[in-house]
């Protein structure tokens, strides 16, 4: 038997309550209660063959992936898409969601019958959009449709093997009473989805939109829920599209896909390093360094602009790292180089829409800074890799030598690396000179 009661979910802490109140009881929001009508249901008799399992009893073969031949793509879901998975795709509008999705269902409408449903766009859009994609068109199904109980009627009637909700937002549950896009909406379709997809061992994309500022309600109240959580970094004006898995049952969370907006679609860029390489004269305010990404090695540009400012303390403003790293090696440099900055603004920018984690790149932000300061050239083809501490010292970074192979296919003409780091190179099996520098008080000679 089952009865219907009802239960008010706050939409911020997704705490529950009896009753409904102007505040949420544990997180004192306010307006955050919205009612769910709870379905109890009976629970499930004892079935009797769900007995635990050795591991050796387990079949892994049945964990099976397909390619979706975006290289890019399949790296950061660890390898293809997992039969039976749920992978929620997240990012601001515009960045790119609907039109990724898109040519990655293209992929596999080859093989598969895929549905997609738009509960955002008309059909006639979402077509649109995919005859300028150059979709396959005959597998490809198209459903404009917002109501959960109308698509799962469409997936048991066409028995599709990949199929996209774009958005999440949009989907409603006829049994839940609260507008589309609320917390228990959400929650609601996607638990459904979830329990459909395992049983029928469909692939599911889901896509939620995220904004800069309410990242937390919405697709963050799914994490814990689908297998995989893929973001897209950046916002539309950046040069490069990001995809960054934030959460993987299948794979590391380390990977990133790099993606760039052309007329076509977004488009793999295979060769990331190569986009900083350009071999105009000698320029100052910016140079080169090596970051690690998940297993890849990225080429990065750090660029500065140091300029006086008569009116009082300096600014500094970074785009791409977090601006403390900017202060701390300012202070890097006045204390070791005896260089006055306090009286200047200094703006740094990674290149490309990249962001740094890591403190690989510190001397490079350092001899951008410099050489923008005194107007020093630098030589083009010169990287910089190495950690910065506050003793002037220069560290050494993980993987050098990983690091180093993509250097080597670059054209390069100069490296500098700590003392330690060189040690550990051979410099016979690279293209280019090596430096080393233990310290930044021993820079002046070089700039
Ligand atoms: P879209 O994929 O609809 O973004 P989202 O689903 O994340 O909201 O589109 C992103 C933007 O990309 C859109 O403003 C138009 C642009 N675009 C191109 O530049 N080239 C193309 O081939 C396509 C399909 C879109
Ligand atoms: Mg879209």
């Amino acid at each position: 038997m089952s009865k219907n009661s009802v239960v008010y979910v706050c939409s911020s802490c997704s705490a529950k309550s009896p009753q409904w109140s102007g505040k949420c009881h544990s997180c004192n929001s306010w307006n955050s209660l919205e009612e769910e009508s709870k379905r109890i249901v009976k629970a499930k008799a004892f079935k009797e063959n769900q007995i635990s399992k050795t591991l050796l009893d387990i079949n892994l073969n049945s964990v099976e992936k397909t390619k979706t031949g975006i290289a890019e793509f399949d790296r950061v879901l660890g390898g293809g898409i997992t039969k039976g998975s749920l992978v929620l795709i997240g990012g601001e509008p515009g960045i790119g969601k609907s039109t990724l999705i898109t040519k990655v269902m293209d992929k596999l409408s080859v093989k598969n019958k895929i549905l997609y449903v738009s509960g955002e766009e008309s059909e006639s859009q979402v077509a649109q959009r995919a005859t300028r994609l150059n979709v396959n068109t005959n597998n490809f199904y198209i459903l404009n449709e917002s109501s959960w109980q109308l698509i799962l009627s469409e997936i048991n009637r066409l028995k599709p093997k990949f199929i996209v909700i774009d958005s999440i937002q949009t989907t409603v549950s006829d049994e839940i009473s609260s507008a589309p896009g609320t917390t228990s909406q959400i929650r609601e379709v996607t638990h459904e989805l979830m329990n459909q997809i395992k049983a029928k061992d469909i692939s599911c994309f889901i896509v939620g939109h995220i904004t800069k500022e309410g990242s937390i309600a919405g697709p963050k109240v799914l994490e814990h829920m689908v297998d995989t959580v893929l973001y897209f970094e950046g916002d539309q004006f950046d040069q490069y599209r990001i995809i960054r898995s934030m959460k993987n049952r299948f794979g590391s969370t380390n990977e990133i896909g790099l993606f760039e907006m052309s007329h076509a679609g977004l488009i793999e860029v295979k060769n990331p390093s190569k986009y900083f390489i350009n071999d105009d004269e000698y320029s100052y305010g910016k140079t080169l360094s090596c970051i690690l990404e998940g297993t890849r090695p990225l080429l990065i540009e750090s660029q500065a602009l140091v300029v006086g400012n008569k009116f009082g303390a300096g600014r500094r403003i970074a785009n791409g790292l977090d601006s403390n790293r900017v202060i701390m090696i300012v202070a890097i440099i006045e204390k070791y180089m005896g260089i006055t900055l306090s009286e200047n603004d200094i703006y740094v920018n990674i290149a490309g829409g990249l962001k740094l984690t890591q403190r690989e790149s510190d001397l490079s932000l350092l001899v951008s800074i410099i050489s923008s300061y005194k107007k020093n050239k630098i030589q083009p083809g010169t990287v910089y890799i190495g950690e910065v501490g506050l003793t002037g010292e220069v560290g050494s970074v993980p993987q050098i030598e990983k690091r180093l192979n993509e250097l080597n296919h670059l054209n390069l003409k100069k490296l500098f690396v700590s003392s330690k780091s060189k040690r550990e190179i051979n410099p016979n099996k690279y293209s280019f000179e090596i430096l080393e520098i233990d310290n930044v008080k021993n820079l002046e000679k070089y700039l």
